[in-house]
């Protein structure tokens, strides 16, 4: 085991760092930056069909459904498409309308998780086309949706998910970007924008690493905080929950994300000078509404963590504490903004002692329902 870690002294921390090369694993043969094109070999016979549904229905569980909210923002805003994002087991307990006009797209990690299996089913017997983004070749949800995309992060041990996160969302990115093309909704100039910034994303979540010690500083300080509440907007409201959710999982803190807005709708009568808010800021169209959440945090004596951008002076300036992550498209911010908060989870549950690896009650694959 001590060899298959890498070296590491968890396997999470080793999926961590490998993160910078799983994504490129991901993209390879697939991101043509030459050709401004999108390879997606795993859909190409049922693409037409995808490209004109009426809608996308996005089912999965846990850190699966995180990363498909990041996918409804990027195939909204480059496709132009409709897209649902549900909870797979919930989807189940509606009489789901779904049509063979309709596309379900299931994420899973492990391909065994038995809500997201019974979506699946459950669209198929009413004649939608199901596509999977999974990570395990051979997988059930594999062999039983119509096509799908693998992710190729390797296999992942650590319960809490990492990398297969990132590499769901790099799939989700191409994704748009191909249905942007074909349905004629992405224009030749802000494709190549995009799939250059794509191409570049390895190398910055490899920068991002090199903080390391910055989040652990931070970690530190807050190890023993009994709350965290995690704030973000547009495609950063799916990282807030992320962050959240790892915290959870690993450190068994008691951890909110929410969206940033509706702070002033509960969250705030929480905030006193013990609570820490993780604030995501990247220097986007949502900046000037981040800082007045930060300032009411603020307000309040919360201690303010901002994960923002190298060029967001602002909110560096009046959080407490900030790691900053390099620029990219907007769209792409995700996948660099939730680096750092995997290292803040992970470095809080060392210092609690924890079981990071096999957190108590958790299983890295729930095939009960
Ligand atoms: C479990 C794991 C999570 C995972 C979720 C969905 O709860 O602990 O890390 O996100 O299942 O798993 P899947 O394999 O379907 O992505």
């Amino acid at each position: 085991e001590q060899i298959e870690k890498g070296g590491f002294p968890h396997f999470m921390l080793k999926e961590i760092h490998e993160q910078s090369e799983t994504i490129a694993d991901c993209m390879r043969g697939r991101l043509v930056v030459e050709d401004n094109k999108i390879v997606l070999g795993g859909i190409s016979a049922v693409t037409d069909r995808l490209v004109n549904a009426r809608r996308l229905i996005i089912a999965a569980c846990g850190t699966s459904w995180h990363a498909g909210l990041v996918g409804e923002y990027l195939i909204e805003s480059l496709a132009k498409m409709s897209v649902e994002v549900e909870y797979a087991s919930e989807f189940r307990y509606r009489d789901p309308l779904i049509t063979e006009e309709d596309v379900m797209l299931v994420i899973s990690q492990s391909g065994e998780t038995a809500d997201t299996l019974a979506a699946v089913r459950e669209a198929r017997s009413k004649g939608a086309l199901v596509l999977g983004i999974c990570n395990v070749v051979g997988s059930t949800i594999a062999r039983e949706t119509d096509a799908g995309i693998y992710t190729h992060a390797g296999p992942e041990i650590g319960v809490a998910s990492t990398k297969a996160f990132t590499a769901q969302v790099t799939v989700l990115a191409m994704m748009a970007i191909l249905l942007g093309q074909r349905r004629a909704k992405l224009d030749e100039k802000e494709s190549a924008s995009i799939i250059k910034a794509m191409s570049e994303i390895p190398a910055k979540v490899a920068e991002i690493m090199t903080k390391f010690d910055e989040v652990d500083a931070i970690a530190r300080l807050f190890a023993y905080a009994p709350n965290f509440l995690y704030l973000g907007r547009s495609y950063n409201f799916p990282v807030a929950l992320e962050g959240a959710l790892k915290l959870k999982e690993i450190s068994y803190i008691h951890a909110e994300g929410y969206p940033a807005a509706e702070m002033k709708h509960g969250p705030i009568a929480l905030i006193d000078e013990l609570m820490p808010v993780v604030v995501l800021a990247a220097a986007d169209h949502t900046n000037d509404k981040m800082i007045s959440n930060i300032e009411e945090v603020r307000a309040r004596k919360g201690r303010v963590i901002a994960i923002t951008t190298d060029n967001n002076q602002d909110v560096q300036r009046l959080s407490e504490f900030s790691i900053t992550v390099p620029e990219t498209h907007d769209l792409l911010t995700p996948l660099l903004t939730v680096i750092p908060l995997q290292i803040l989870s992970y470095q809080i549950a060392v210092y609690r002692k924890c079981n990071v690896d096999q957190p108590r009650n958790l299983a890295k694959s729930v095939t009960v329902e």
